[in-house]
């Protein structure tokens, strides 16, 4: 890649996430150049990309057609759909495309070992990168801790905590078709559906992730999940959670060497500002605690601004532009990388590219 010619990327999927790459890409990144948009839904097909994201159009054509997608010549793919695909994936890094993505990967090491030689062999193929990143998973269980063990002289245990209420989160279909939110609470299992599999994996690699690259050697990775019942009937957008359905999931996965707990990722997730009494009490937001020598502890919390007035949406969609930026901003380093999985612990500080916009 030179700098003399801005990196072509495609989107694929203009869902929150997605709507939020396209935006800075047109709004503040002269080096890069979109040049094509996957999408999924037959109404978004044959409109340009910039009017689904409330632009003005950019001369590129959504479409639904993957082989049109695969025939471009781009550098790189932003892969945000709601549910992932591997054949899709093996088949863009296959045409020399690279990939990143805030929807899985982030720890190549442990994911099935059939589905790492599938992924290797198409970068291999294809001379390409994959890259996973976001937020969590990504920086905060990822990076984050990483960077402040620089600080560290030993550990003995890493914590993140994750306190979110989901209700004004638009990606209902993550939140009711993936999440099982209003599903009976004996029927959200770590494995009920594919997705809740696919979430249990994604923190399950992020513990091993953790350990494998802190010397953790840990033996074990387990996965609880509590469900919580609605004390009444919610509305959350087209949805209604009825009374007595899950409203509030608590995981943890906790990642152990000879019975210790040295890992800990727990989540408090709930919809309609249910919150159990049982429940721990933390900030909304994220705390992440490293016991050890020194302890140390931070607090994340993503506002559209901690200063003027801004809507609860707009607070909202904060957490999805952190999402957004911390895969768009991996572009070049991405791009630059040898080919083959390049992880959160391999690739360089990923930095604001725009900054202070004085460039
Ligand atoms: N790592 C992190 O911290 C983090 C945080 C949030 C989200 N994520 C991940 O980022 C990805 C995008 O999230 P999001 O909030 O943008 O989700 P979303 O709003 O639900 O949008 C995802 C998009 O996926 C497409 N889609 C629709 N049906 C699909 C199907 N059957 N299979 C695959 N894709 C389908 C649609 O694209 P079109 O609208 O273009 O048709 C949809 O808008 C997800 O994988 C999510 O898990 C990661």
């Amino acid at each position: 890649m030179t700098a003399s010619r801005p990196f072509r990327v495609i989107q694929w999927a203009t869902g929150a996430v997605g709507t939020e790459m396209v935006r800075t890409i047109i709004d503040h990144r002269p080096d890069i150049e979109l040049v094509g948009a996957r999408v999924y839904s037959e109404d978004k097909a044959g409109i340009d990309v910039g009017t689904l994201v409330d632009r003005t159009p950019i001369g590129v054509t959504a479409t639904t057609d993957v082989d049109e997608i695969l025939s471009l010549d781009a550098d790189l793919v932003l892969y945000a759909p709601s549910f992932t695909n591997l054949d899709d994936v093996c088949a863009l890094l296959e045409s020399g495309k690279n990939v990143a993505t805030p929807s899985f990967l982030f720890h190549p090491r442990r994911i099935p070992a059939d589905d790492r030689e599938k992924l290797a062999a198409a970068c291999t193929k294809g001379d390409s990168t994959i890259h996973g990143g976001g937020l969590n998973p990504g920086n905060l269980s990822g990076v984050l801790p990483l960077a402040l063990s620089g600080m560290s002289r030993t550990i003995d245990r890493i914590t993140l905590q994750e306190r979110a209420d989901w209700t004004l989160w638009e990606s209902t279909a993550i939140t009711f078709d993936g999440m099982w939110f209003g599903r009976p609470t004996e029927e959200v299992t770590p494995t009920a559906n594919t997705y809740l599999s696919f979430l249990t994996r994604l923190f399950v690699e992020q513990t091993w992730f953790l350990s494998d690259s802190l010397n953790g050697d840990i033996d074990d990775v387990s996965v609880n999940l509590e469900t919580v019942p609605a004390t009444k009937d919610l509305q959350i957008f087209d949805h209604v959670v009825e009374a007595g359905t899950t409203a509030g999931q608590r995981w943890s996965f906790r990642g152990q060497r000879n019975g210790e707990t040295l890992i800990e990722f727990e989540t408090l997730w709930t919809v309609g500002g249910e919150y159990p009494e049982h429940w721990p009490k933390p900030r909304d937001g994220w705390t992440l605690t490293i016991e050890g020598d020194p302890s140390m502890q931070t607090h994340f919390f993503p506002l559209a601004s901690f200063t003027r007035d801004a809507s609860i949406e707009e607070h909202v969609r904060a957490g999805l532009i952190t999402v957004a930026m911390q895969v768009v901003n991996a572009i070049p380093a991405v791009c630059a990388a040898p080919a083959g999985f390049a992880t959160m612990a391999d690739l360089p500080l990923i930095r604001c590219y725009t900054g202070f916009g004085n460039t």
